[in-house]
């Protein structure tokens, strides 16, 4: 173990430090031995971290294999059903603790465990900001659910379900016999949302090693790979391998290239901003339209699709999807596993039997344009919708009055109002729920349908919001809208019965008003003023950047 500290006097801090980790089973023959951190993530309350413990194991069983001391250290966890107001507050949090301990501590190199939403993103943009040799490790996905013979994933059928039994179309009982199977093995949420997308994107990046993405929870696979990202994490010290060595613009540009094909969480899109902005590379939302536009989805999964991530590792995974996309990518990449992209891609390609879950590209199950910016006189800065989760098409171009939520708790206690003066043309506006006005920008994008049209059948609605919507929803729903109306955005300045025109195809989204009346309304707008006097929800407010730019703190980026 290294023994560099500031005491100022050298001999000093060796013999203390040595006096201390003899207590952990160390002694001079250990002494310049590879230390690997493991930063680890258990954490009960974040349930899809709960089963860390063995897979931690795994890995220290590998670092050790490969020579190297295994470490373990906690940083804090939040998992995205038990955290109020929403977990995209703690990003930030997350990434700051990473990346301080990570450079605090005497470590020569870090495995990042991890897995829910939030946290693997958290952790790699601490991690790139420490820039010591790193690799991520997620907790995996967990198996599917199953109700008569449907497969469930969460959380894409709790809101479907959810929004059935609100409808009278199926009993409290089966509501319940349903939610037994929801989330029914250890590991994150098994459908293309955030967290599934967000270890595919890091695969893809070069930051987990080839296969780590994929395998659910519950299989051996899973303990195998950690057993070898601890090899890998070694070697990487001892070819002292840093994150800024490995991931390049380029490197970004894959993982939006995978995003795209995958359908994946439009979270994704702020994630990878502030990650790219922690290395100096610098992502705008016309790089992701960009992709977009020449990407299919070929990835067959839910919500975009029909299958969950349990298919999507027997049909090859990460490889076998990289392995169709290979004239999309930048092939020359470095990774982890201290091959190239297209060293670790070799010659895996899709499992026949899995021909429907990983497509050809020429036949994807949606042409290109995943997801969508939105620009125009609402937007200026850009908002951004998923297409291919538009469940009613005709809403692809669409004209409707503004029905507005003020915050999310307005839109709480009025959406289901009989009283509420709406119909299933309206455009369901929600604002002041964006980084600076919850804050921390939830996910209440997908604004419930009002139950009296729930009743006559109508499935989905324009819906726009300065917030984000969950990886794992689905509908006509407009999210990130830049700037926020917290921040003066037009947003804020929009008014009940303003008619707004949608056109997904040509990225319009405007409020048909003229220049001048938005510049009137602008100038009677009034700065909110909020209640939080202290603590970290001021400091978060004070200094977080809009979605477009990745709502990491200002102070943050290098
Ligand atoms: Fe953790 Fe869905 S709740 S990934």
């Amino acid at each position: 173990m290294k023994h560099t500290t500031s005491y100022g006097d050298q001999g000093f801090s060796e013999y203390i430090r040595m006096a201390f980790q003899r207590n952990l089973g160390y002694d001079e023959e250990d002494y310049g031995k590879p230390i690997i951190g493991i930063c680890n993530t258990f954490s009960e309350i974040n349930r899809c971290h709960a089963h860390l413990n063995p897979i931690i194991n795994s890995i220290k069983n590998g670092v050790i294999m490969a020579g190297g001391i295994p470490l373990e250290f906690p940083t804090i966890s939040v998992g995205e059903m038990f955290t109020s107001p929403t977990t995209m507050l703690y990003r930030n949090l997350v990434a700051m603790d990473t990346e301080e301990m990570i450079k605090a501590q005497p470590i020569d190199g870090v495995v990042l465990v991890g897995g829910c939403d939030k946290m693997a993103p958290g952790q790699l943009m601490g991690a790139f900001s420490a820039d010591k040799p790193a690799i991520l490790f997620t907790g995996g996905p967990m198996a599917n659910g199953e109700y008569k013979g449907e497969k469930l994933g969460a959380c894409s059928d709790c809101r479907k379900y959810w929004q059935e039994y609100k409808a009278g179309t199926i009993s409290k009982e089966e509501l319940m016999e349903i939610n037994a199977q929801l989330a029914p093995t250890n590991g994150h949420c098994m459908v293309m949302g955030s967290a599934s997308t967000i270890a595919v994107c890091s695969e893809a990046m070069g930051m987990m090693l080839p296969g780590s993405a994929t395998p659910p929870a519950t299989v051996n696979e899973r303990l195998r790979m950690a057993k070898e990202t601890g090899k890998a994490i070694v070697k990487l010290v001892e070819d002292n391998t840093k994150p800024s060595d490995i991931v390049t613009r380029r490197s970004f540009e894959n993982a939006i290239t995978t995003l795209m094909a995958v359908g994946g969480s439009t979270n994704t899109v702020i994630h990878l901003i502030a990650m790219a902005k922690r290395l100096g590379i610098k992502l705008t939302l016309k790089d992701f339209e960009a992709i977009s536009r020449k990407t299919p989805i070929i990835g067959n999964l839910r919500p975009a699709g029909k299958y969950q991530m349990e298919e999507f590792y027997h049909a090859g995974g990460v490889s076998g999807l990289l392995s169709e996309l290979k004239n999309l990518l930048h092939l020359e990449e470095k990774t982890v596993s201290s091959k190239t992209l297209k060293e670790n891609i070799g010659d895996t390609t899709v499992i026949e039997e899995y021909s429907d879950v990983i497509r050809t590209m020429d036949n994807p199950i949606y042409k290109n344009g995943g997801i969508k910016l939105l620009q125009g006189n609402l937007v200026p800065s850009g908002a951004i919708i998923k297409p291919k989760a538009i469940l009613n098409e005709t809403l692809m171009k669409h004209t409707g009055k503004a029905v507005i939520f003020e915050s999310i708790q307005d839109m709480e206690d009025r959406v289901n109002s009989e009283t509420l003066e709406v119909d299933e043309n309206s455009v369901l506006i929600l604002r002041n729920a964006g980084p600076v006005g919850a804050p921390g920008m939830p996910e209440a994008g997908g604004i419930p349908i009002p139950q009296k049209l729930l009743e006559k059948g109508i499935r989905d609605m324009v819906r726009i919001s300065d917030c984000r919507m969950s990886g794992t929803a689905s509908g006509s729903v407009v999210l990130h809208a830049s700037p926020e109306a917290a921040v003066g955005g037009p947003l804020a300045l929009v008014k009940n019965g303003d008619e707004i025109h949608l056109n997904v195809a040509e990225g319009v989204l405007e409020v048909l008003i003229s220049d001048e009346e938005l510049k009137d309304r602008k100038n009677e707008w009034k700065k909110p003023i909020f209640k939080e006097e202290r603590g970290y929800s001021k400091l978060y407010r004070s200094h977080v950047l809009q979605a477009s730019e990745g709502c990491d703190f200002d102070f943050l980026i290098p």
